[in-house]
């Protein structure tokens, strides 16, 4: 039997070099974590572009989002100010996780993050992820290990 593919979504806002290269080897992993029973659909779409429609069609979403002045960047906030509603009703229980790239700090952005998502009713698969301090090459593993992780999960059924 033809199993209908699986969409992860991945919205992120990177402004820096450093957040690019996290985001394109989030959505690498991710893309390359394919099972054979079940085709999987990886999208990834920079945070301002991002639209309702775009959501309303996942079956999963990363949010990757750098922390500015204590809070997600205006471009992840202006995510959702254009998603909140049409999604509202819709996409309760959609599996989400995050990654964020914070220079000293992420908690700011870590709770606005879960108390946006608590108002959609997501559902958190595992903690957000926050890559803390100094550019480290291990970011590069969170962020990989990240995206073979909601890539497995999803094809798997386990979230
Ligand atoms: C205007 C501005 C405000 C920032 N505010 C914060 C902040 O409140 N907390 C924090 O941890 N990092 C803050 N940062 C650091 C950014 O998170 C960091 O520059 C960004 O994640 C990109 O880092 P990278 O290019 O080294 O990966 C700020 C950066 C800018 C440009």
């Amino acid at each position: 039997m033809t199993q209908v593919a699986k969409n992860l979504l991945i919205v992120s806002h990177a402004p820096s070099k450093n957040t690019q290269r996290l985001a394109q080897e989030l959505h690498h992993a991710a893309s390359s974590a394919t099972s054979p029973n079940q085709p999987l659909l990886v999208k990834h779409i920079p945070a301002l572009d991002a639209n309702a429609s775009d959501v309303i069609a996942a079956d999963a979403i990363i949010l990757m989002t750098p922390e500015n002045l204590g809070y997600m960047s205006g471009g992840m906030k202006d995510f959702f100010d254009r998603t909140y509603y049409p999604c509202l009703e819709e996409k309760q229980g959609l599996p989400v996780c995050a990654l964020i790239r914070a220079g000293s700090d992420g908690t700011g952005t870590k709770r606005a993050l879960e108390t946006i998502t608590t108002g959609l009713r997501w559902r958190w698969v595992q903690e957000p992820i926050i890559c803390r301090g100094q550019w480290d090459t291990d970011f590069i593993r969170q962020a990989e290990e990240l995206g073979t992780a909601m890539a497995i999960a999803l094809q798997e059924g386990m979230i």
